[in-house]
Order: structure tokens, then sequence, then C-alpha cells
């Protein structure tokens, strides 16, 4: 029994049903289009919302070598899962590579953990994306219900020049010190984030209508945000005051994370988040048109624009304002805003970038997921109603609308603080194995043919593994409880479902 737990899926097999292509899904996504998915995932809540907190609360300028480290030890994860998709073009991402490598039950783990990054991780943005929108219409007078933009039963108060905020400990302990009495404040009671449930429904159907059309609305949202990150840095820089600089590395504060190098780390570990979604693109590989050599292209194009443009915001906006005022849910409109009156037509504008942003990460999110649960029904583990495509779309039309409702249930009554952690942890989970599994198929299998080769193998995924476990561990126990949680549903739903409908179990048991 035990050892039934670990059996493999054949590379030679693996390699067959991507050639066959018998999938039903349309291969149309050139290397350009699947780079631009993989910034349309990346490119969103992290840059827009995380950094100026992040910055703010931890690091100070020095965010600018928080974003270098995360930045490096995500293109560990990232040169890792180029080489497997390129290997292995197949749209299930870290769950196939897995199940070809460390076996069956590992797969079925990191399949359901999977969950943890796409599924949830379509919610925790659409909330970042409800808050915007919610910004930005007010901006235009046109008001939605307070008590319907935000978590269930979550309390909002409406802060003096501010506007409606969710109280928080951090919120009540800022006011209290600028000698503000919460209690006296309007209260409101949220009964649901109505935007955040929209935004995702809107999305599924387009997901469900087409990859194509899919892929076209997420390249316009991606050359909206792009343009406009690019158009913050070039007229940034003319606003930057050097002073704004020093020091670069803020002092200790005496506590752990707080300034000085260890801040530095900490501020890493939150805006990990800014860089998850690279590994959507391995999602899609049975939908690129040349996916062995498009798949690195995609994912390592991704990253490395992301980078780049995420180590210069944070270069101009703490050059342009001070770090100590970043700590809002909207930094770069806080930016703006310090440039002065002349460019206030600049906000607008970039609000605008951040909801295509944010817009476009839940999309990819969304696109991913189904594929993934595609994968696992194609292979038994699922039932078999989530690989239907559909005939006409030629979408996994069912899982796509089945995790859309999903989704939308966790966007209206979660918080994205909950939401957020749960992402990191299982993303970071899923790296991990990645880059274990790189080493383990380079022992068992030297012989496959790798278009693309990770360098430095054992020391780099090693490296890359440790980072990831690194910063799960500074997570808070809170996380690991759900994580342990959702983990132990995962195993009911294997040891009664999936370990019986198992299609590589029956042809292991098929006499030869
Ligand atoms: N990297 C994505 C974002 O920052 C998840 O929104």
């Amino acid at each position: 029994m035990a050892r039934n737990l670990f059996i493999t899926k054949s590379l030679g097999d693996l390699l067959q049903e991507a050639k066959d292509n018998k999938s039903g899904l349309k291969k149309t996504l050139t290397g350009l289009n699947l780079t631009t998915l993989g910034i349309g995932a990346i490119i969103g809540a992290g840059i827009f919302v995380l950094t100026g907190q992040a910055a703010a609360q931890y690091a100070g300028p020095a965010i600018v070598i928080s974003f270098i480290i995360s930045g490096v030890a995500c293109a560990f994860a990232g040169l890792c899962y180029a080489e497997f998709a390129s290997m292995i073009p197949i749209s299930g991402s870290a769950y196939t590579y897995s199940y070809a490598t460390l076996g069956e039950f590992l797969a079925w783990i990191i399949g359901w953990d999977l969950i943890l990054e796409y599924l949830f991780a379509a919610s925790t943005v659409s909330v970042g994306w409800s808050g915007y929108v919610v910004s930005f219409l007010k901006d235009f007078d046109i008001y939605i219900p307070t008590a319907l933009t935000a978590a269930t039963g979550s309390i909002l108060v409406d802060v003096p020049k501010v506007g409606w905020q969710e109280l928080t400990k951090n919120l009540t302990a800022g006011l209290t010190a600028q000698g503000v009495n919460v209690e006296t404040l309007p209260h409101v009671t949220a009964i649901i984030n109505l935007p955040a449930m929209s935004i995702i429904a809107i999305l599924t159907v387009l997901l469900v209508i087409g990859i194509r059309e899919s892929a076209n609305f997420n390249n316009i949202m991606v050359i909206t945000k792009v343009s406009v990150i690019i158009l913050f840095i070039a007229i940034g820089f003319a606003f930057v005051y050097s002073g704004n600089w020093h020091p670069f590395i803020p002092k200790n504060t005496g506590e752990w994370g707080h300034f000085g190098w260890s801040g530095i780390l900490r501020g890493a570990g939150v805006i990990f988040f800014a860089y998850i979604g690279f590994d959507a693109v391995s999602t899609a590989a049975q939908e690129a048109r040349n996916p062995q050599r498009d798949m690195p292209i995609g994912i390592l194009g991704s990253l490395s624009v992301s980078t780049i443009l995420y180590i210069l915001v944070a270069i101009v906006l703490t050059g342009i304002v001070s770090y100590t005022t970043l700590n809002v849910s909207d930094p770069v409109a806080v930016g703006v805003n310090a440039m002065g009156k002349g460019m206030f037509w600049l906000r607008p504008i970039v609000k605008i970038a951040a909801i295509a942003g944010l817009s476009s990460v839940i999309l990819v999110m969304l696109l991913g997921q189904p594929r993934i649960f595609f994968t696992m029904a194609k292979d038994g583990l699922l039932p078999p109603v989530f690989s239907r495509v559909h005939p006409r779309f030629k979408t996994p039309h069912i899982s796509t609308i089945l995790t859309g409702c999903v989704a939308i249930v966790l966007a209206g009554i979660l918080p994205i603080s909950i939401l957020g952690e749960l992402v990191s942890i299982g993303t970071l989970l899923a790296f991990a194995i990645v880059c274990v599994s790189i080493v383990v198929l380079r022992k068992t299998r030297p012989d496959i043919h790798r278009p693309f080769r990770t360098p430095f193998v054992p020391v780099l995924p090693l490296l890359g593994a440790l980072i990831c476990l690194i910063q799960m561990l500074a997570l808070p126990f809170d996380t690991w409880l759900r994580l342990i949680v959702w983990m132990a549903i995962g195993f009911i739903i294997y040891f009664s479902y999936g370990i019986n409908h198992s299609k590589q179990r029956k042809i292991n048991q098929t006499p030869k």
C-alpha cells in the first residue's frame, strides 16, 4: 500500500500525451502571448498595494534590496519551472511535474495545494481590485454602499479626511495616538464584498468564451498597466529628492523585522506575493503553439520584465516621498500626489492602471486553476466532469465555472489578510517541491531531452527550495494551521476518491 502511493506517471506517456494533442484545447498561444500572460499574472496587488506598506513598516528605501532578494529566490524557482515546462508541456504545472517524479500521492498534495495559489489568489486580488474601484468611482462621486464593499462581518469606520477604512488593531492604535476616539466615528458592519464578487463573475464568463478572447483581454490590460508604470517611473525620476533615500537602510528599532537587515528580509517575505504568477504560464502549456521553445520564454521573460519594473518603481517611489508616508493601500497614488498639483492628471491614470493590473492577475489565476483540475481529472484523481471541454468554445467550461463560483464566495466573505497569507504559503510549498523535483529527475532520468536546462544543478534548485522553506517558516502559526487543515481535507478526498479512480493505478494493475 505504502509503495503504491508513490506510483509515477511514465514520462514517455506524458510526452506522448503532449504530442497527441487529444486534449481538445486550442493551440494558439505564442511566446509573446505567454510572456504577457506571465506579466498579466505577476504585476498586481504586490506593487500597487503592498510595496508601500512593506517600505513603511519594515525596510524603508531598502525595500529595493527586498525586491532583489525575493526576485532572486523566484528566479531559482522560475528556472526549475522553465526546465519542467519545456520538458513536459502538459497543462498541470507543478502537479504534473511531481506526478512524473515524486509519485501520485505527492502529486495530489501539490495539486490540492495549488488551489491555494490560484483559486485563493484570484479571490485575494479581487478584494484589492474592489478597493481601487470603490476609490476610483468615488473620485467621480459614484458611491457603492459601504456595507457591500468588504468581507462579511468586518467593521468599517469613517475616518475624517480619509474615508471608510476597515477597523484593524493598527488603525485603532494609529487613530488613538492622534487623539481620535474610534468609538465616536460612524461604523458599518459589512455584509459582502460585491465589487470583488462581480469582477470574478465577469472574468469567469470571458474565460468560458475562449482562450483567445481571454488572452486578447489580458494583452490590453498588460499594455495598460505596463505603460502607466513606465510613465510613472519616467516622470517620477524628475521628482526624486535624494534626501529621501538617506538612510537607505534605516536603523533597526530593536525589534526583529523592523528596519535594518532583518527588516529587509521581512520585507522580502511580504513582497514575495508580488512575484507570484510566473508559474501560471506553465498551466497553459497545452494551448501553446510551440511549448518546448516558448514555455521558458514565457516564464523567464515575464519574471525578468516584472523584476526590473518592480525595482525601478521601488527606487522612484521611495525617492519621491519619505517611506514613512507609504503605509497606505494606494502607495503609487501617494507618490503621484507628492509630485504636486501640476501632476494631478496622473492620479486617475494610475488608478486605471492598478484596476487593469489587478484584473489581469485575477484573469490568469482563474485561467490556471481549471487547467490543473482538467489535468487531475484526466488522470482520474478528480471526477471526469472537470475535464469536459466545451464543444464550441474549446475551453474547460465546467471546471472554469466551478472555480469561478468558489472564488466568488471566498472573495465576498473573507478578508484579504487571511487569503493573502494562504496564497503565499501554498505557492512557496509548490515552488519548493518543483525545485526538489528537478534534482530528483536529473538523477532518475538523465536521458530525457531537456530543451531548457536549469544551470548549477543541484546547488541552485536546492538553494531555491531552502529559501522557500525559510520564507514559509516566517509566516504566522495560524497560516500553518490553515494549511494543515486544508491538506487534511485533501487527504480525505484522495483516499476516498482519487486512489480508487486513478488511471495510472489501473494501467499498472493491467497484466502486461
Ligand atoms: N503577483 C500577483 C500580485 O501581485 C499575485 O497581485
